[in-house]
């Protein structure tokens, strides 16, 4: 298999026949704890990984930018002067508005030739879209000389995904491509945007397992809808709690005592999102503290609210978990980004690795039928221009 980064490269040349200026590295992300709670102002915990989009690129004149997407097998332009939100589809819509929310952030652009690769899989829940916006995004701050910082970069990134790609991300996955380092899990906090480092103890490491179920996050509606449920808990809840302004304010306490007066779905939707920061806030003190069996069972608890309360599982990401839950050595798993589809992640002690492919592997071969893909994801540093 030619890595992403040899076949960028080799990509560029091949089209463009000539030798790229810059190259650039942007990670996909694992978010070990903390689902769909960016978005109401929570705490997020994620790690950049070893799968990137690689952009091999060099400027260009005329301000048209001309990108090779070689695992596509596609080529396409575009104008930087003829941007308009919601215009574009697929996976032009990434490039095309980073560009536009750069500019509407007052940054001038030039032109580019790219050839873009990656080797994190589309709609497995590992953020492959951000990683491709990460990456144009660097590509202009750097041939640009823009002054802003790496935060800057990531919110015009989530900006591109809400306004141009018509997604309600949070700012979690941007970040965490910008931010990650490796050893290390981001301790994020998206409501102040400061973040930490938490390092993660070596014994460990994370292993994806993919059920090899995709969606499309633009396309199937599950995102947004969710939102704009958790949107009309929080309207709901102000009527009580006029001091709030996101669920992030939101304490237990309050939940017990308000979560009745909530119409379904948006009283679970609620309770998953105040629990699960909750979840966090603990977790990374067990996972600070080396607690590893107490962070476990915080996965499984937010697994559990993403079934039961978010709704964001299906079947066959219940599987996964639970044939993880029962491998000794595994210290909990849980279903990843979105949900709906995608990935699972463990975490797994070194010496379990090839206990939990094998009893995983069996557990989804017989409920579903297939071979599921499990790989370990080495955590990785930020994005990159090389
Ligand atoms: C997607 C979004 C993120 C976040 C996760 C769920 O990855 O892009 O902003 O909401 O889902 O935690």
């Amino acid at each position: 298999m030619v890595l992403p980064r040899e076949r960028a490269l080799a990509g560029f040349r091949d089209h463009f026949g000539r030798e790229p200026a810059l190259l650039v590295r942007a990670p996909g992300r694992v978010n070990l704890l903390g689902a769909h709670v960016d978005h109401s102002a929570g705490l997020v915990l994620p790690i950049a990984i070893d799968r990137a989009a690689w952009l091999a690129l060099s400027p260009r004149e005329n301000g048209r930018v001309r990108v090779a997407a070689l695992d596509m097998d596609d080529v396409a332009s575009f104008s930087l002067d003829a941007l308009s939100p919601g215009a574009a589809e697929g996976w032009m819509a990434y490039p095309q508005g980073v560009a536009w929310a750069l500019r509407v952030a007052g940054f001038e652009l030039s032109g580019l030739d790219a050839a873009l690769s990656s080797d994190v899989p589309i709609g497995a829940g590992l953020s492959s879209s951000a990683a491709v916006e990460v990456a144009f995004a660097m590509a202009w701050a750097a041939l640009g000389d823009l002054e802003i910082e790496k935060q800057g970069l990531a919110s015009l990134c989530q900006r591109a995904e809400n306004e141009y790609v018509g997604v309600a991300c949070g700012i979690m996955d941007q970040t965490a491509s910008l931010l990650g380092r490796a050893g290390h899990a981001l301790l994020l906090d998206c409501r102040t945007l400061s973040s930490e480092q938490v390092p993660l103890p070596d014994r460990v490491v994370v292993v994806v397992s993919d059920t090899g179920v995709r969606r499309r996050l633009s396309g199937s509606g599950n995102y947004n809808s969710r939102r704009a449920q958790v949107q009309e808990g929080l309207r709901l809840l102000h009527a009580h709690l006029p001091e709030i302004a996101s669920l992030r304010d939101v304490s237990a306490r309050d939940l017990e005592r308000l979560e009745h007066l909530l119409p379904e779905p948006a009283r679970r939707r609620v309770r998953h999102v105040v629990t699960e920061i909750a979840r966090v806030q603990a977790g990374a003190e067990s996972l600070r503290a080396g607690r590893l069996e107490a962070f476990g069972e915080a996965l499984i608890a937010s697994h559990l609210s993403s079934r039961q309360d978010y709704e964001s599982s299906i079947f066959e990401l219940d599987v996964l978990s639970e044939a993880a839950w029962a491998v000794e050595g595994c210290h909990g798993a849980r279903l990843s980004g979105a949900g709906f589809g995608g990935c699972t992640l463990s975490l797994v002690e070194k010496g379990a690795i090839e206990r939990f492919k094998k009893e995983v592997g069996a557990a989804y071969r017989a409920a579903v039928g297939r071979e599921p893909p499990i790989y370990v994801c080495e955590t990785a540093d930020g994005a990159e221009v090389l």
